[in-house]
């Protein structure tokens, strides 16, 4: 049923990442949703391609969150975190820790993903600090996306996210992405461009390697636009870290919970990072919440060399693995396990790598890189980057699918529920949608 979008001037909400002005005179609103799709305010039927923010891979509305999340309320709505627990959390970590690779176990809850980044640069920092070392410099790269805080403004390499926020951490070297454009509408790794990691080999040479402290990246570069790692990239970035001592961060905030078929993407890709941040599907996004997980001996070295009965990490959110969250993350890993979903996902990748990569012909495509249930579809840029991908984004919506775009990239990342009959329907949207911009 159509809901009236004006029963206020919608002017007093402040959007993110929004054009404000253009959204107030068109508003493009979600009324309720389902599965994979959601109803317009004018009562259409939307089909979510990008599962939201790459949030909910078990579909909007899961009747078992829902109910998880309504139990837990009526028991306790809330417990204060510090020095205090209840038992979700620590049923969550455990959960949690079963599903990073070996010897990654300890886990930090926060609510965002922005703010699993900057607890994993204090929880580096307390490492290093603990062991005596004076690491003060991070590693990140161009192309970067590590959420909105400071921390992850200071190693974000999309110049619209640092643009206008000059005042950020100092001492954060830049390697260079890994999109060559020397192998475009591929499915799955790029075989060229492994050296691309010598960047921080140079970055070791040139300030010392035992000047930094750790480096982030994303395994996949997501809201970039899908960049995935050329073959053999990130088993040299951790050869690197190995032989000066750096911390490894996989930031998969996107790629975690079976985006690319595997528990993360570290196991995709076999290599284990010392510390990993997720978010998003932790919670099939019904809740906010992140969470931060380390190796054994970051925990260790970090508790047993502050004092006894002393606090350890000096750190930790009012809300750090809140019993609403904690129940619609339990409830969340039950389904994937339940329905099998992480295979799902890992069943899906042919079939949607190929839809995807049948877009690369239209003439406004510059490339489709696709990798598990993701795919880059970056559109040529017109007048100013980005222009383009912002109408395309309305204008799918209006034509019947949610998109998430970041300059001319369209993001999409299905839902693990989605049918091929599903998969199809995005295709057919996304090229009707671009044939009316030709
Ligand atoms: C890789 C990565 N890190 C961090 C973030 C920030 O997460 P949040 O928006 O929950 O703060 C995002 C969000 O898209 C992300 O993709």
């Amino acid at each position: 049923m159509a809901y009236d979008a004006h029963p206020n001037s919608l002017e007093k909400h402040w959007m993110p990442f929004t054009d404000n002005r253009g959204f107030k005179e068109d508003p493009r609103l979600v009324v309720e949703a389902s599965g994979v799709y959601a109803t317009s305010h004018r009562g259409e039927q939307i089909i979510d391609g990008s599962s939201g923010l790459f949030c909910s891979p078990a579909g909007h509305c899961h009747p078992k969150i829902i109910e998880a999340v309504h139990q837990q309320m009526q028991k306790n709505t809330y417990t204060a975190p510090f020095g205090l627990g209840h038992p979700a959390s620590f049923q969550l970590a455990d959960k949690v820790a079963a599903l990073t690779p070996d010897g990654i176990d300890h886990v930090f809850f926060v609510n965002s993903g922005s703010e699993a980044i900057d607890t994993a640069l204090k929880i580096v920092m307390s490492y290093h600090s603990a062991r005596g070392e004076n690491r003060h410099r991070f590693v990140s790269r161009e192309r970067a996306y590590h959420g909105v805080n400071i921390g992850g403004v200071s190693l974000s390499g999309m110049v619209n996210n640092r643009r206008t926020f000059p005042v950020v951490m100092p001492n954060v070297v830049m390697m260079r992405h890994t999109w060559t454009g020397d192998e475009i509408n591929i499915k799955g790794q790029p075989q060229q461009g492994r050296e691309l990691a010598e960047d921080l080999e140079r970055a070791c040479q040139t300030y010392g390697g035992n000047t930094i402290a750790a480096c982030f990246v994303e395994p996949v570069a997501g809201s970039t636009g899908t960049l995935v790692p050329p073959v053999g990239y990130l088993e040299r970035l951790r050869e690197i870290c190995d032989a000066h001592g750096i911390l490894l961060v996989f930031d998969e905030v996107i790629t975690g919970f079976g985006r690319l078929g595997t528990n993360f993407a570290a196991q995709r890709f076999g290599v284990t990072p010392d510390i990993m941040t997720m978010a998003k599907a932790l919670t099939n996004g019904s809740m906010p919440m992140g969470a931060v997980a380390v190796r054994d001996e970051i925990y260790e070295t970090v508790t047993d060399t502050a004092a006894p009965g002393a606090i350890e990490f000096f750190h930790g959110y009012t809300y750090s693995g809140h019993p609403a969250a904690c129940a619609a993350g339990l409830a969340t890993l039950e389904i994937y396990e339940e329905e099998g979903l992480f295979q799902r996902s890992a069943d899906m990748e042919e079939y949607f790598g190929d839809a995807m990569q049948s877009l690369s012909d239209h003439p406004l495509v510059r490339d489709v890189r696709t990798i598990g249930l993701m795919a880059g579809v970056e559109v040529y840029a017109d007048t100013a980057p980005g222009k383009r991908g912002t109408q395309l984004q309305k204008d799918m919506f209006w034509n019947g699918m949610h998109v998430k775009f970041t300059g001319d990239s369209a993001i999409m990342a299905p839902m693990f529920i989605a049918e091929r009959t599903h998969i199809d329907e995005m295709t057919t949207k996304f090229r009707k949608t671009l044939d009316q911009h030709i």
